[in-house]
């Protein structure tokens, strides 16, 4: 059933963006927004993802109001960590903003955690929501790619290419720490296409004693630099004996999530100490999500906005578009959130040809 078919009004949808900020955001924005007044349909912006929903916190939309931010960094309407089952009377203050405004349907646009709250507020109280895969770490199943990994790719891969010239110049070991909590899509895709020597992801516990002698064997052989890629999420273990371990700041996020961050210079210090070679970090931190979306991100960002415009139009809840292949088309919710996806074996096996 669509949702024209059984109203006479107008037909009203909410969005929001949840979550880190990513760039392509505010493209999906438009894109909906654009798809909706195509079909008679009012989309209204809430603020600062489930939080404008708890807080009935919006503003109208329109074509004139999107304009021009195709190309911008962020999002126009803010984003958070904010999870309504986290909050006292949080999912009841959902289901009441929904009713008194008249919200027909809600296109929640984010990452794992956005979208896993989308899915319980749609299995247990029938909310009718449709996700939109957004993340730079590439990690939510059911879709090939998430917007904004892709622009992420380009920012890192860049900076690889610029630390090479210290690294070569100086006689250096430069490590970059790149973002990727769970999955190292980044790290792989960026190392790879950078030429790093070594990259670290959260798939594989790094034993930095093996990296230690991988770079002398690499310095021995007649090369005096190296670059050294690590995902912020990886766990280390600085020698054989060692207890691997995440490297944190200590404090947690909106979430109640560890703060990552500093791997990057657990891993120069160890290899300084282990090789003797001089050894520099670099954290791209959030370099890695600002600023425009590449071409590919806007496109995809583009398609997916539309899609999931028509599927809140048609009813089609509990699920989210999704890249498959070359096609967007619709998953569901529950499937796309019940694990994350990380980078497969048969991809870190062809990544360690060049890497090893
Ligand atoms: O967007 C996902 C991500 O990039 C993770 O890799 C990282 O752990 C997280 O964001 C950090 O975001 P923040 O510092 O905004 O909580």
């Amino acid at each position: 059933m669509t949702l024209g078919a059984v109203r006479s009004e107008p037909v009203r949808i909410a969005i929001l963006t949840g979550g880190g900020d990513c760039p392509g955001l505010n493209a999906v924005i438009r894109a909906v927004v654009r798809r909706a007044s195509q079909r008679g349909v009012e989309v209204v912006g809430l603020r600062d993802g489930w939080a404008g929903l708890l807080k009935a916190q919006f503003l109208p939309l329109t074509r004139e109001t999107t304009a021009g931010i195709l190309h911008r960094g962020g999002t126009i309407l803010g984003t958070s960590r904010v999870n309504p089952f986290k909050v006292p009377g949080g999912v009841e203050a959902v289901l009441r903003t929904m009713a008194e405004y008249q919200f027909a349907a809600v296109v929640a646009i984010g990452g794992e955690g956005t979208l896993s709250a989308a899915s319980r507020l749609y299995a247990d109280h029938g909310l009718p929501v449709v996700g939109i895969p957004k993340t730079i770490d590439n990690d939510l199943n059911g879709t090939d790619v998430t917007f904004g990994f892709d622009s992420a790719v380009a920012i890192a891969t860049e900076a690889i290419d610029r630390l090479h010239s210290t690294a070569e110049s100086h006689k250096r070991v430069l490590v970059c720490e790149v973002m990727g909590r769970h999955a190292g899509w980044i790290a792989t895709y960026a190392g790879l296409a950078g030429g790093a020597d070594v990259v670290l992801v959260p798939e594989v516990p790094a034993d930095l004693a093996r990296v230690a002698e991988h770079l002398k064997n690499r310095h021995s052989g007649g090369v005096d630099f190296s670059i050294v890629v690590v995902a912020e999420g990886t766990r280390v273990r600085a020698g054989p004996g060692d207890t691997e371990h995440l490297v944190t700041s200590g404090a947690l996020d909106e979430a109640g999530r560890p703060r990552l961050g500093g791997v990057g210079a657990f891993v120069a210090a160890e290899i300084e100490r282990r090789t003797g070679f001089e050894t520099r970090v670099t954290v791209l931190g959030y370099l890695q999500r600002g600023g425009s979306p590449t071409a590919y991100d806007r496109v995809l960002a583009s398609r997916f906005g539309v899609h999931a415009c028509d599927m809140a139009i048609h009813g089609e809840f509990g699920r989210m578009a999704a890249l498959q292949g070359s096609r967007v088309v619709s998953v569901s919710l529950a499937d796309a959130t019940r694990e994350l996806k990380r980078v497969p074996q048969d991809f870190l096996d062809v990544a360690r040809v060049f890497f090893g």
